[in-house]
């Protein structure tokens, strides 16, 4: 995120499509519950619709995706399910990594890694590295993620890093550090599952990105209700704090 980036330090240039959608994929355990079955049948089922989002983002020409898959929080779920998860992230980095590198995706992972086993640390290291140099889609997944986290974390990398005085600090000086520092501000931000809250996600970088919750529950998310997210986003009047009029006003001299 550069100071051009910012939606605070200038009006950014928008367009009809959202460049960065980032996801909270939520409702996998109410999916499996309302089948009589446990909770990490739907986390499994939950993987496929991340594969359909991925192909239906790369379809339309989406250059950055972002899905939430484990909160900074999520750690205080029962042992059991925590370690199925980590069981399930394991697998599907190597099973998916090769299959992501051939699509040319590139493949990202933001959060607290320190507190994965290291085979899963090990199979992100060499996932981010085999598709570094890819461009046609950039896919973070934020694990182990937290918007105070990743502001935290920024905070102690400038402190440590910046020769600036404390009262020099700009807000560029600080959003350089943050974890997704590569991606524009997402655009659009939507919400499966029927919860209507940011559970702790990016909580700097949604500033001024559209927001859009479903009641869709995670593994029912299919290429149709990506559609309908993305036109609701495309009727949407991106203001900045800004008016209509001015903006009317901005188009017309446009041409
Ligand atoms: C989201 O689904 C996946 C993770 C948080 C890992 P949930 O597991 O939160 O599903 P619900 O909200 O209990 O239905
Ligand atoms: C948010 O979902 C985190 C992820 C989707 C990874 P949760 O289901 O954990 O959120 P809360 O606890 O209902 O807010
Ligand atoms: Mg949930």
């Amino acid at each position: 995120m550069t100071q051009e980036s910012s939606s605070i330090q200038a009006i950014p240039k928008t367009e009809n499509f959202p460049k960065h959608i980032a996801i909270i994929m939520d409702g996998n355990g109410r999916w499996a519950q309302s089948r009589f079955m446990p909770r990490i049948s739907g986390h499994k089922q939950g993987v496929e619709t991340v594969r359909g989002v991925i192909k239906a983002c790369m379809e339309r020409g989406v250059p950055y995706l972002t899905l939430f898959a484990f909160s900074s929080e999520n750690w205080r779920r029962p042992n059991e399910e925590i370690d199925s998860l980590m069981q399930l992230f394991l697998t599907a980095l190597e099973q998916e990594i090769t299959k992501l590198h051939e699509n040319g995706i590139c493949f990202k992972v933001v959060g607290d890694l320190s507190k994965f086993d290291s085979k899963i640390i090990e199979s992100i290291q060499i996932g981010e590295q085999l598709t570094a140099e890819n461009n046609r889609l950039t896919f973070t997944v934020a694990a182990n993620y937290g918007g105070r986290w990743d502001i935290m974390q920024a905070v102690r990398k400038m402190l440590a890093q910046s020769s600036e005085l404390p009262l020099n600090i700009q807000e560029e000086s600080l959003a350089q550090y943050l974890a997704l520092s590569y991606a524009p501000e997402p655009d659009l931000f939507i919400r499966t599952g029927g919860e209507y809250r940011i559970s702790n996600f990016l909580l700097w970088q949604l500033a001024y990105t559209e927001l859009y919750f479903t009641n869709t529950l995670w593994p029912d998310f299919d290429e149709h209700e990506l559609e309908l997210a993305i036109q609701s986003y495309q009727q949407r009047e991106r203001r900045f704090g800004r008016t209509s009029e001015q903006i009317r006003m901005a188009i017309s001299t446009e041409g």
